[in-house]
């Protein structure tokens, strides 16, 4: 497929206080200073303004509090700052949430991104910008699960398994649609299962290194041998970046760095790694592992073909797992205020001190 080359100059970032939101806003302002950024989040448990510190200064950065489902504040964001594209990061996005309550997960990643789309299809139309993107960020999870071997494409049929995924392909959907009904300049990146600084305490890395450091049970669902395929989440914003600017209007390109591995793999690893950073005997934190019921519907495995990406966009990831998991795992050792406020959920007063409103 050709690239493109677009030089975005006012970004409405949706979910920018979220993981991955914030780690691609920390990385995007410095580096695009002729580029302004609005953040709009909702602020759900899951987004922390603290996140964004080293940015909430810049000029180039606004934060608004607000819902992607309220059209009338996506409407005056588009016009009054004329943003010329849309990074949608904002969702629900934990599975296990999904199956206990999925309600909220098609309000926000299905209703809430048609309200986005069909806001950001009249400012588009509305001729007020000369070149538009939306960029929907996608998962790998719409894709299903994968056997023994084998790859996620691209092209592989679109078969999700739990509420969440449903949902997140239920907007991809959705997407494809208004490119081919609108001819709106839509892109959507498909990434597998990232790791790093600021990942909230319920997915299974920082939740493994919080509990350890806690000296709680480490839960590992079924045998433990399910597959996922790790991304370390700034090189994860380093190919969004790439991609909005070079990807052609229409396309699709899957996000990942062939690292897969076996949950209970991983989990031996951080209490391994651990061990030493806590001064322990090796296997101490081995004996947290505690096999819990498995999740229902639990996809088997994940691996992701990232080659499209590759050749056509030149990308590679710039992390090693040995070196991403070290730093993550010192990250959460220097952090742990960060996530004694993420799991009390006092981080939310911070809004109030910073903004003066109420979160
Ligand atoms: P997250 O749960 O950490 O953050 C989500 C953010 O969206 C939060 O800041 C939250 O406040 C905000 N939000 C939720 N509902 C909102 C609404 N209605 N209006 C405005 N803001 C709202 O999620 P994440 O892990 O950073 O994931 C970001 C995106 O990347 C999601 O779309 C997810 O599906 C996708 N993704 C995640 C991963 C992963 O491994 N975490 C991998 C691939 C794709
Ligand atoms: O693949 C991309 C997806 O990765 C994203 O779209 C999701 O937003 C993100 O949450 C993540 O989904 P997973 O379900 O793969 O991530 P989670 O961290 O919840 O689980 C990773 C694996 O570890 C999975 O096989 C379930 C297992 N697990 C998880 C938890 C929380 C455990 O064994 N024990 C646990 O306590």
């Amino acid at each position: 497929m050709p690239v493109s080359s677009f030089a975005p100059t006012a970004l409405l970032v949706t979910g920018g206080a979220g993981f991955i939101g914030s780690n691609f806003i920390n990385r995007f302002i410095p580096l695009n200073p002729g580029c302004r950024v609005v953040n709009l989040d909702a602020l759900t448990y899951a987004g922390n303004l603290k996140n964004l510190t080293a940015v909430e200064k810049n000029p180039a950065y606004r934060f608004v509090k607000g819902n992607i489902g309220d059209s009338s504040l996506v409407a005056a964001i588009l016009a009054e700052e004329k943003i010329d594209a849309v990074i949608h990061f904002a969702a629900e996005s934990h599975v296990d949430r999904s199956i206990s309550g999925p309600e909220i997960f098609v309000r926000t990643n299905v209703l809430g991104t048609q309200i986005l789309l069909e806001e950001s299809r009249k400012h588009w139309q509305s001729g007020q910008v000369s070149e538009f993107r939306y960029y929907q960020i996608s998962t790998d999870e719409v894709y299903g699960s994968l056997g023994e071997t084998g790859y996620f494409t691209e092209e592989t049929p679109l078969a999700p398994n739990s509420p969440y995924s449903a949902s997140k392909t239920g907007a991809d959907l959705l997407v494809r649609a208004y490119n081919e009904t609108f001819g709106m300049p839509t892109i959507i990146s498909r990434c597998s299962n990232n790791y790093g600084p600021y990942h909230f305490p319920e997915k299974l890395i920082p939740l493994l290194i919080a509990n350890i450091i806690a000296k709680k049970p480490l839960p590992v669902y079924g045998d433990g041998k399910n597959v996922r395929d790790w991304l370390h989440v700034k090189d994860h914003a380093a190919a969004i970046e790439c991609i909005l600017k070079g990807a052609m209007p229409g396309s699709v390109y899957n996000i990942g760095g062939n690292n897969e591995w076996k949950n209970i793999d991983i989990v031996n690893l951080v209490c391994d790694l651990l061990d030493v950073r806590l001064g322990l005997k090796p296997g101490d934190n081995r004996k947290l592992i505690t096999f819990v019921k498995d999740r229902p519907g639990h996809d088997r495995r994940y691996a992701i073909d990232a080659s499209r990406l590759k050749a056509e966009l030149v990308w590679s990831p710039a992390y090693t797992f040995e070196t991403g998991i070290a730093e993550t795992i010192d990250w959460y050792l220097a952090n742990q205020e960060w996530v004694a406020d993420v799991t009390s959920g006092s981080y939310l007063d911070y809004y109030q001190k910073q903004y003066g409103g109420k979160a």
